[in-house]
Formats: C-alpha cells, structure tokens, sequence
C-alpha cells in the first residue's frame, strides 16, 4: 500500500474544509490504516485540528543571510562601494561561478547537518520549514547564482524522513525578487511581476511539486515566502497562490499548501480560498517586534503584552484558515550584526542610517556567540518573551521559530537557545505561567 486516500465531498458549511479532514483523519484511525501501514510507505500529513505546528526554520542554508552566517561576507570588505556583495545574487557576481560554487558547496555540506536536525528533533520540534530560492531550479535572464542545493535539499528530506520530521518546503524567493530582502536572495528592487516572472515562478513550483510533493517527509509547500503586499499588486498576488494552488494539486490532493499574508494583514485573506473548492490551505503571517523604532522602545513587558496582542486575530483568522506564524524570534531589539543587511547597522543603536535615533546601547549582543555569553537577567528575558510568544501563537495552529542557528545572534539560534536553557524544554514548559490569558 502506496498511499491511503478517502475522497470525502466536501460540506459546504462554514469550516468545511476542517470538517472534511477531521472526518477523514477519524476515518483512517476507525480503519486502523494509520498504523498498519509500514512507516516508510505513509505518506505523512499534518493534522492541525488535533496537534500543532512547532516548527524551526532552517534559515541561511540553501539562500543565505549575511547576518546568519557573517563568515562568509566578511572576505568583502567594500560594502560601501558601487557593487556591494549583500546577498546570493551578488555573492555569485562578484566571485564567479567557479569559485561561487566552492564555498557555497562547502556551505551546504556543513552548515546544516544530520546533527542539527537530530538537535531538532531532540527538542521537541515537529516541523521543519526549508527556505529555497527560485534558482536551485530555473535561472532567469544573466542570473550569476548556481545551482547544486537540490542533492542537499534532498539529504534533508531522508534525515527529516528518518527523525520524523515533517517539512515544509518554501519558495523564498522570486526571480526578480518579491520583496527587496537580501533573504529572496537579491536585495534592492522589487522586480517581480515587473517583467514576465509570473509565469517562470509557476514553472518552479510544478518542478518542486513534481518532484517533492510525495515525499513522504513533506507534509505543506509554501508557494512564495513574503510577497510585499505594499509594493506589489494584491490582485496579482492572489491570482499566482490560485496558478500555484492549483499547480500542486496536479501532483497531490493532499499537501498542504501555504500562503504568506503578504504583510497586509489576517482579515485581508478573509474568505480567500476559504470555499470548498480549496482543500488543505494553510495562511503564514511572521512577527517580529525589531524592525520599527516603537517597537524597539517597548519595555520587556510591553514586548509580552504585544505577542499577547498578537492572540485574538490569530485565533479568529484560525477559524477560517489554518493559521501559523511562519517566522518570530526571541529579539528586543536588532543588534545582531548585519540584519538589516550587510554593511548597515542597528536602529537600536543609532547606526541603522546617519542620523538615526538612538534607543540604547547594543554593547554585549552584537558579536556574542552564544546566549551563555549573555547575563542570566538577559537569558531569563528573553524567555519570558519567547514562552509568551508560543502561547499566543498557539492560539492559532502553531509556530516556525527563525531560525535553527546561527554564528552569532543568539536570540535568533534555537538550537543555542535550547541548549542555554532560554527555549522551554519541553516546549510546554513555562515558568512565566499563562501571561496571555
Ligand atoms: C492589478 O492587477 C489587475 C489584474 O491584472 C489589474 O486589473 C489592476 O489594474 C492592477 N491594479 C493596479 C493598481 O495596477
Ligand atoms: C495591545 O493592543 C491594544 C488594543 O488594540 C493597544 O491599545 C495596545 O497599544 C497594544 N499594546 C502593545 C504593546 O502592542
């Protein structure tokens, strides 16, 4: 037996959808088919209405960030000149293919390891969600990147398969970039959708779902990581999830498919692929507290009260999408080194532009390793933060901490948090007590 599948007509009621898939999952469990089948054969998928999501984002690996793993910027020491090297797409420029691909091969081969996963695992995590750029798969127009991810991005999935690991695959950037972000790999301009890209970034997700959409570890697809809703054309935006939505659905009726809010809020999606036309769709919004000087100003306290905040819209949007915080971290403010971008500072500090407002002191975050270098005051801080967090996220349908590591910025690294005692072990563990409620 390759795979179980029930067709059950969907109900059009309000929740459906959810309706349709918990009658199914009681279904299989009623069968006993669940358990009967040899592990290695099932097809894994994610029941939101009896678990939730508790992920890590395995961030900087196959499309880096400067800020996650400096080592590998800090041979370009010119930042400030005309062609600085900030991201994938000029890390490939200005070092060739040939020796591009070394250190990226070198890279991939050990930034994350079968260890870190295990590590992962270890911990309590149930999902692991794999940022991969448009490129492991297409090139567009001169595009300088290379390519060879995908041998690695398949070792992830049998380690995940091995650990029972559950993956979520997203597509985190766009040919022509979605968003600016030195994360969709180029950063700068928002060329997507400017030219013909619509169609190519389609093209991607029929390779990657050919391909992974049966992978018995993959259990959801993200179609595009962080659309910037702002700069770009919402009535486009949806009409590519719909393209991509239905493009999966040629290779599996039962992966879930994820959509990013596009920054423009929860209610906006309201009804948005919320029909029984649409099966197994899950809305990512991402949370962080550091890219704004208000937020940055707020007292520890203030932090709690708005994840707290965070709660009542998720739970509301919860019931009509599965709902998940795809990216957050365990941040108060943006000293790590380079996160706004290689070569530029902090606004925390003063030094994010000329001229920029000063909050505080950034002395003792930026260039710490680990949170052990941190202050026990400062360990329990951002515990207190990070337990509120996972409270009010799991108001929804879960959470994807960002990130799994990192060479510095700990209150980004899980795996450090965890080992530092700031990441609740087990997961459930508080000893803030219930601070949302
Ligand atoms: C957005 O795209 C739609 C569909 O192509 C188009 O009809 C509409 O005019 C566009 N809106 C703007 C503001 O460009
Ligand atoms: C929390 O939400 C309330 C009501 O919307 C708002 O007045 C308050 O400023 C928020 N607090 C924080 C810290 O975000």
């Amino acid at each position: 037996m390759t795979s179980v599948h029930f067709r059950i007509a969907p109900i059009a009621i309000d929740n459906g959808m959810k309706l349709t898939r918990t009658l199914a999952a009681g279904l299989l469990a009623l069968a006993g088919l669940v358990t009967a089948a040899p592990a290695r054969l099932t097809k894994r998928s994610f029941d939101y209405s009896t678990e939730k999501l508790r992920g890590v984002n395995i961030g900087g690996w196959l499309v880096l960030e400067p800020w996650i793993t400096p080592s590998l910027f800090e041979q370009f020491p010119d930042y400030g000149g005309d062609s600085p090297t900030v991201d994938e797409y000029t890390f490939c420029k200005t070092l060739g293919s040939d020796e591009a691909y070394k250190q990226l091969q070198q890279h991939w081969e050990s930034w994350i390891t079968y260890e870190d996963f295990k590590a992962l695992a270890d911990a309590g995590v149930n999902t692991v969600r794999i940022p991969i750029g448009y490129w492991a798969f297409e090139l567009w127009n001169d595009d300088p990147y290379v390519q060879g991810q995908l041998a690695y991005f398949d070792n992830a999935l049998a380690w995940a398969e091995e650990l029972g690991l559950n993956v979520m695959i997203d597509l985190h950037g766009a040919p022509g970039s979605q968003n600016g972000f030195d994360n969709s790999g180029q950063r700068g301009n928002i060329n997507w959708l400017e030219e013909d890209t619509l169609t190519l970034t389609v093209k991607v997700i029929d390779e990657l779902a050919s391909k992974y959409a049966n992978h018995p570890a993959v259990t959801s697809i993200e179609l595009l990581n962080e659309p910037l809703g702002a700069s770009l054309n919402m009535t486009v935006i949806k009409q590519f999830y719909e393209a991509g939505y239905g493009t999966v659905r040629q290779y599996s009726s039962e992966v879930d498919v994820v959509i990013h809010d596009a920054y423009v809020g929860l209610t906006e999606w309201d009804g948005f692929m919320n029909t029984p036309d649409y099966d197994a769709v899950v809305l990512d919004t991402h949370i962080y507290q550091v890219f704004n000087n208000w937020q940055l100003e707020l007292s520890l306290e203030d932090h709690v009260r708005a994840a707290c905040n965070q709660s009542d819209s998720i739970g509301l949007s919860n019931q009509k999408l599965w709902t998940i915080v795809g990216e957050f971290s365990g941040a108060m403010t943006d000293c790590a080194r380079w996160l706004n971008g290689f070569g530029i500072g902090a606004r925390y500090d003063g030094t994010y532009y000329k001229g920029s407002s000063w909050i505080d002191s950034c002395d003792g975050e930026s260039n710490v390793n680990s949170a052990s270098q941190f202050s026990a005051d400062k360990r329990a801080n951002i515990r207190q933060f990070v337990e509120a967090q996972l409270d009010a996220y799991e108001t929804g349908a879960g959470w994807i901490f960002w990130t799994a590591k990192t060479e510095a910025a700990p209150e980004w690294n899980f795996i450090d948090l965890v080992n530092n005692g700031v990441m609740p072990q087990p997961l459930t563990e508080r000893w803030y007590g219930q601070q949302c409620s």
